[in-house]
């Protein structure tokens, strides 16, 4: 028997449901879960934890049924999005709060509290309040928070969505460190393909309520449906084969373009390509650079998204969306049937499989 199993699990919350939802996880593991935005994935972590209940099936972990149990007896600590910390008490009380309903002795708690908050690189934070906390370093409590119980299992409900970029890549690290230290095994929801590659062992796609694909990261994107990732990723996504790989760069034949990547593959590697809408310029000619792609279009159509312009440009057989300022689309002219060149350079087409 594995450490959890989701058995059947059947939800109806009215107008959704999550159905006949089948998930196992040994002890250790780090899942990560995909999906749209309303595919169900925070309610089936809140089913996990207790705050549903599920029409249909069983939770078990560790060998317990835990389907009826209520939430403070699961021994399932959560993370949100919004940290929502106590905000009249310091992060020292934040993060002791619920091992003081376990543990009396102050000297114990302490020392708990000391160990985590080293772990997770708050302990100079200790006696701040979190009002003066950045989000990562509020994030970092929140886990501290979590963790410091030790729980069987962490829900992780995008912890890292509402922060930058670098926050994201250290959190990261430092959560990674913070599971392995604490054995913890975790199910950890996001959008951002970075967690997957970076923190997981095994990954379940959910679409509607359902689970689509379960894997390791590896077997689920080896062969990825492009509409479904580029759902996720709002990028473009070409597919393609690798044809070369000269000096630094691969040469890659997707869509009827030939491609040119960074990112290191094999020849005859059946390979997917992602290019960021904001990463491609427009431009009137050609621009000769070895470490550019500079691929001749046609504009099939403009919109405007916010105070920027989304071009949508026929290349090769492939459609893709670039997104400039109106200034440069007014400067270049562009309307549909207009011919333009994408530029992008080889280190922005990202090989993701
Ligand atoms: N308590 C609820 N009652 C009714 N519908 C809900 C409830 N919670 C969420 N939903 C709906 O269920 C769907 C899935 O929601 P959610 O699990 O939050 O999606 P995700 O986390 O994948 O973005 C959405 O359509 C949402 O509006
Ligand atoms: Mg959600």
């Amino acid at each position: 028997m594995s450490f959890l199993e989701v058995r059947d699990l059947c939800l109806d919350v009215g107008g959704f449901e999550l159905s006949r939802i089948e998930l196992k996880a040994e002890k250790g593991d780090y899942l990560t879960l995909i999906g749209p935005t309303g595919s169900g994935k925070s309610l089936f972590l809140e089913t996990i934890i207790g705050f549903y209940r599920p029409e249909k099936g069983r939770i078990i972990l560790e060998e317990k049924d835990i389907t009826d149990l209520p939430p403070d007896k699961r021994q399932i600590s959560i993370v949100y999005q919004d940290h929502m910390l106590f905000p009249h008490m310091d992060v020292f009380e934040n993060i002791a709060y619920a091992l003081r309903k376990k543990l009396r002795d102050k000297k114990q708690i302490e020392a708990e509290v000391k160990q985590i908050a080293g772990v997770l690189g708050i302990d100079e934070l200790l006696h701040r309040k979190p009002a003066t906390l950045s989000g990562g370093e509020k994030q970092r409590v929140a886990l501290a928070r979590s963790l410091i119980v030790r729980p069987k299992l962490l829900l992780l409900d995008e912890p890292f969505s509402a922060l930058d970029a670098r926050t994201r890549e250290k959190l990261r690290d430092t959560l990674k460190k913070a599971i392995s230290e604490y054995s913890t095994t975790v199910l950890h929801v996001t959008h951002d393909f970075e967690d997957v590659w970076a923190l997981a062992n095994r990954v379940v796609v959910i679409r509607k309520g359902e689970v689509m694909q379960a894997g390791d990261p590896e077997s689920v994107f080896k062969r990825p449906s492009p509409d479904f990732v580029a759902e996720f990723l709002g990028t473009n996504v070409l597919k393609g084969k690798v044809k070369a790989f000269e000096g630094k760069l691969t040469v890659i034949e997707a869509e009827g373009l030939k491609i040119y990547s960074s990112d290191p593959a094999k020849p005859g590697e059946e390979v997917v390509v992602s290019i960021r809408p904001e990463e491609i310029i427009l431009s009137r000619g050609t621009v000769e650079s070895s470490a550019r792609n500079t691929v001749k279009g046609k504009v099939l159509g403009i919109f405007k998204k916010e105070h920027l312009v989304v071009v949508e440009v026929k290349m090769g057989n492939a459609e893709i969306k670039a997104v400039i300022t109106p200034t440069s689309c007014e400067m270049l002219g562009l309307e549909p049937g207009r011919e333009t060149y994408a530029v992008f350079k080889a280190s922005n087409a990202r090989i993701i499989r």
